[in-house]
């Protein structure tokens, strides 16, 4: 017997998060994946990139959803992938993280009555005003499989008073740490002129006009004294125009993964708003700066690997320049062996033959 999944993705961290659960399921010959991309993500860079260089399987189901306030985009998706499941009618559906795909792709499975697991389960930032900490939060309690990646995540489902009726939860580790074991390695190359790595997207820093000119400023305070690479979002370009902010940083398109890999792998830091690229730092044995109030990856900080120091000039200041070039110890078991897709593919054989 063959049996069906619909994999449910559309932004940047998904498709790096999925490539590795679906090298796991070509593997099993009686599960059958099919992937519904919804469109959140939609430029070249953002995604076509990520399915060619990490040899995800072409999505069976295009959508084009993107552009648009937060319940508009939620539920264009919601309507156009309940018609799609309705037609597949798969035994599960796989969501990842925390965007507006992962919390359409869930609703949609969950009123069909069709089990739903969700990758990347437990985590919190305990800021309810992130679009991502409601999503993730609905998203966990709508699911059937809830699989996490660190023990962190399972305690704060424990605190929550999960597992609900029906739900299991297991700490298989992070899909990433497969992500980059696979696709990853590659030589460092001390660069001539050493630099930091910037990113910057969160609604939180772009659309508050006080934090994104806090954070710039910062930022050009950073630049007398090393080089800054930047790889910018479409959605903080947009916000830096509008405001008229002006970064002297090296500006570069958005990058693939080996390419971001191989960028973080050359500097001596990392200031981001990103949840994976906090980690993809750690794996690297980069210091890195969150430019947020919290961080959902609160063991990289017990650690001392990760800096959360929200969006106040003065402390991105000081903390990034006692932090460029400093050494990391990398605790390899934090995040998993690397086989955590293959654990998320045995749960689901088991329950879909059971
Ligand atoms: C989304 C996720 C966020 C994730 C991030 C990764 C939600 C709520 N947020 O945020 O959790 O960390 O993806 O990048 O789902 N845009 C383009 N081209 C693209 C993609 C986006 O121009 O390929 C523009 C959109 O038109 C929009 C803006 O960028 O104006 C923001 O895009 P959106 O998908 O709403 O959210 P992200 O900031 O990417």
């Amino acid at each position: 017997m063959i049996f069906k999944l619909v994999t449910i993705i559309g932004a940047r961290p998904q498709f790096v998060k999925a490539s590795a659960v679906s090298r796991a399921l070509k593997s099993h010959l009686n599960l059958e994946e099919k992937i519904l991309h919804t469109g959140q993500h939609f430029d070249s860079s953002m995604s076509n990139v990520f399915f060619s260089e990490l040899e995800i399987p072409k999505p069976a189901y295009q959508l084009e959803v993107h552009s648009l306030p937060h319940g508009a985009m939620t539920g264009r998706m919601l309507e156009q992938i309940e018609s799609v499941l309705q037609k597949e009618q798969p035994q599960l559906v796989l969501v990842y993280g925390d965007t507006n795909s992962t919390l359409a792709g869930a609703l949609a499975a969950s009123k069909l009555h069709i089990p739903l697991a969700h990758v990347e389960a437990g985590l919190r930032s305990f800021n309810m005003k992130m679009p991502e900490e409601v999503n993730r939060i609905l998203t966990d309690r709508i699911s059937t499989f809830l699989f996490c990646p660190t023990q962190n995540a399972i305690d704060n489902l424990k605190e929550e008073g999960f597992p609900f009726k029906d739900q299991e939860i297991s700490n298989v580790g992070d899909v990433m740490v497969d992500t980059v074991r696979f696709f990853g390695n590659m030589a460092e190359e001390e660069p001539v002129i050493p630099y930091a790595v910037l990113t910057l997207h969160r609604q939180e820093n772009t659309d508050n006009p006080d934090r994104l000119k806090s954070i710039v400023n910062a930022v050009n305070e950073l630049s007398k004294e090393f080089k800054i690479k930047f790889p910018i979002h479409p959605r903080t370009r947009k916000a830096l125009q509008n405001e008229g902010l002006r970064l002297s940083v090296e500006f570069i398109d958005p990058l693939g993964y080996r390419d971001m890999v191989s960028l973080v792998s050359g500097s001596k830091l990392v200031l981001t708003d990103s949840g994976g690229l906090q980690k993809e730092a750690y794996f690297l044995s980069k210091p890195c700066i969150t430019l947020r109030d919290e961080t959902e990856w609160i063991e990289l900080v017990e650690e001392g690997a990760n800096k959360v120091v929200g969006a106040e000039t003065d402390r991105i200041v000081t903390t990034a320049k006692v932090d460029f070039g400093r050494k990391l110890y990398v605790n390899p078991s934090l995040y998993g062996d690397g086989k955590a897709s293959e654990r998320i593919v045995a749960s689901i054989e088991k329950f879909l033959k059971a």
